[in-house]
């Protein structure tokens, strides 16, 4: 068995963002029903239903924990969580600043490549993570690794591009690293239980590779990038200056989008997941909402299981 709750189905910046008044982010506050507001980007996955793994830690993850009960600490001991591991597909802000809320002398394993650990010994305020409590384990792209009782990781590159923060200097450093390249600073996963049942998590990706089309097809579910459905729409919105390529996000719609690109894969069950709040696939009875789901696809939500 394989049990996997959303806690954070947004991406960045969550739904409402703090600062933002786009359409998606009005609609949220107002609370009309027309959009649901998001926590960012995580989930948890489970083959016992008693340890948990937490892919990507996002800044909300304090909140998360509260609202999702299989995340609180068991009665009788002091100190405890069901939360056996985190495992994290890139060093973005959403998915590593939650490790700062994860302290307090908690034992738990960290995995992630080694460039996306370095990021973390870089930067000296993640020794919040008292080393004795928590072990950091770097894992390798196409090499399983079991991250819990009854789970296994098998990470793979995807193109994607090192977190914002680190943009300038490590693109200056490594002239040869472009956006949308392959390499160890975004991974997708595919995550297998000990009984067989098996998921891929991918919550960025820059394109769709022949690879990756590949290792896709057939598979029973997908939680993919569903960041934005145009590639523009940030800009059109006037909400910023960058694609969603720039950003290493591909789109849902078009012709390089992701809905055509798993057109042919025969995926069981597709659900975007870290969902942008200028993406009006979030509203519900949009027309972007109904042509997701004419394709397949669901819309990932806070709280959302799903068991295989
Ligand atoms: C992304 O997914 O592109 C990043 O999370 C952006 C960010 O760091 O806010
Ligand atoms: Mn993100
Ligand atoms: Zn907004």
């Amino acid at each position: 068995m394989l049990r996997v709750v959303v806690l954070g189905s947004g991406a960045g910046g969550g739904v409402p963002q703090w600062n933002c008044n786009c359409e998606v982010c009005t609609r949220a506050r107002r609370g009309d029903g027309s959009v649901t507001a998001r926590s960012q980007s995580s989930i948890a996955v489970s083959a016992d239903g008693e340890n948990w793994c937490i892919f990507n830690c996002s800044p909300d993850i304090r909140q998360q924990i509260a609202d999702n009960a299989i995340l609180w600490p068991k009665p009788g001991q002091h100190r405890h969580t069901p939360i056996s591991s985190v495992v994290v597909t890139n060093a973005d802000v959403d998915h590593i600043a939650g490790l700062l809320i994860l302290r307090e002398k908690q034992g738990f394993d960290l995995y992630a490549t080694g460039t996306v650990l370095d990021v973390l010994v870089e930067n000296p305020i993640f020794n919040v993570l008292d080393g004795d409590y928590v072990e950091r384990r770097p894992i390798v792209h196409d090499q399983p690794c079991e991250v819990g009782p009854g789970i296994t990781i098998e990470p793979f590159l995807v193109p994607g591009k090192v977190a914002l923060f680190n943009e300038e200097r490590m693109m200056a450093e490594q002239q040869s690293l472009h956006i949308g390249d392959e390499s160890e600073n975004t991974i997708g996963l595919e995550v297998t239980s000990a009984g067989g049942e098996s998921l891929f998590y991918i919550p960025g990706c820059a394109a769709m590779t022949d690879g990756l089309a590949q290792r896709l097809k057939g598979a029973a579910l997908v939680l993919f990038d569903g960041t934005v459905w145009l590639d523009n729409e940030m800009v059109s919105q006037k909400l910023g200056a960058k694609t969603g390529q720039r950003m290493g996000h591909m789109s849902m719609a078009g012709e390089a989008g992701s809905m055509a690109a798993f057109a042919g894969l025969d995926v069981a069950r597709k659900v975007f997941i870290h969902i942008n709040n200028s993406n009006h696939v979030l509203i519900e009875g949009s027309h972007e909402r109904q042509q997701a789901n004419d394709n397949g696809w669901e819309i990932a939500f806070d709280g959302m299981e799903i068991e295989l």
